[in-house]
């Protein structure tokens, strides 16, 4: 493989991006959530490549990426539940999981009867899928377990020379991946992520969590991913070596040398989300090692979702 090429998100950068694509090239491109690594997601080869470059131990099922409703209900069956769903959230940060009709390639779905599906609210992800004119698979833009990325220079660190380009469009507004929802007898949260519960609920009523057995493929809940080389403490009340605080709190017993980064002075968790992953690798770079500790984060709205990384980060590694 070449040295990845950075493009620009303007009309030439995105042309060529969906060139690479069509040929099938790996391309790694923003979302309003964070970056994916994207492939033309009808093309087996291709989307092989995805798991060779992250490193994926095995064929985890991926979301395609679509630029419209009527690309999605090309891929998917959508009752009136789903079609009530992506009317009122899509685009955004938003993933449906309902029955597949077969028009991706089977590594896209692990062979699941049910495929994964996001409308990207991001005008350089709309605007990419549009120009391939075909889903775009893309997991986050990381090695397999890392932290993801929401900077163009996230995905090169990762990445760099394993995929052919990534467009720079700057840091990702939300910060967090989608909430991922199963449309199965039950509306089931499968992923908290970067729609808060609370407006899905206002929508469609109390959603159901995910029974074992219905979930073969899904997120792990206690599965170590998102994990920095350092030890994390979450909840923590005393400062480790590198702290990562929320809300207007201080550190006089802070001692001269240590770091506090702070997600959100304001106790805003829409800004802390959108800081997460980057507090995370800048957490990791400055503790070297030493131990990370995360203040308490409000288990509500975003906080959902950013505890939920959270944990991930904080569990046993493999
Ligand atoms: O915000 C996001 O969702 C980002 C951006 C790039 O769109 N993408 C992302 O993809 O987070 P990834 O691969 O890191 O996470 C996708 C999750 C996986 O945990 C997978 O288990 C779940 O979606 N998934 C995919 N298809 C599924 C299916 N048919 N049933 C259940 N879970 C599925
Ligand atoms: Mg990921």
């Amino acid at each position: 493989m070449n040295a990845t090429r950075t493009l620009r998100p303007d009309a030439p950068g995105i042309a060529e991006a969906a060139r690479l694509l069509a040929e099938g090239q790996l391309v790694a491109f923003p979302t309003e959530t964070v970056y994916g690594l994207g492939a033309d997601a009808t093309n087996d080869l291709a989307v092989a490549g995805i798991f060779a470059a992250k490193g994926r131990p095995r064929f985890n099922p991926l979301i395609a990426h679509v630029s419209s409703l009527e690309m999605a209900e090309e891929i998917a069956r959508f009752d009136a539940r789903a079609l009530a769903l992506a009317r009122e959230f899509w685009p955004g940060p938003l993933t449906l999981v309902l029955p597949t009709v077969g028009r991706v390639s089977p590594l896209v779905t692990a062979d699941l009867p049910t495929v994964a599906l996001r409308f990207p609210a991001h005008p350089t992800a709309r605007a990419l899928i549009a120009a391939l004119g075909r889903p775009v698979a893309a997991p986050s833009a990381n090695p397999s377990g890392k932290v993801s990325p929401t900077r163009a220079a996230h995905v090169l660190a990762g990445l760099s020379g394993r995929i052919a380009a990534v467009i720079d469009d700057g840091a990702c507004a939300v910060g967090v991946e989608s909430t991922i929802l199963g449309v199965f007898e039950e509306i089931t949260l499968l992923r908290p992520g970067g729609l808060a519960v609370e407006a899905i609920e206002a929508l469609v009523g109390p959603l159901a969590r995910p029974k074992k057995t219905t979930l073969p493929n899904a997120p792990g809940q206690l599965e170590s991913h998102y994990a920095p080389e350092a030890p994390i403490t979450l909840n923590a009340t005393t400062p480790g070596a590198v702290h990562i605080g929320f809300g207007p709190e201080t550190r006089p017993d802070m001692p001269p040398g240590e770091v506090t980064l702070n997600l959100s002075p304001r106790a805003d968790l829409t800004e802390a989300a959108a800081n997460l992953f980057h507090f995370l690798r800048e957490a990791d770079r400055l503790a070297q090692g030493r131990p990370i500790t995360v203040a308490p984060i409000p288990d509500q709205g975003l906080g959902r979702a950013i505890n939920d990384r959270l944990a991930r980060a904080a569990a046993p590694r493999p």
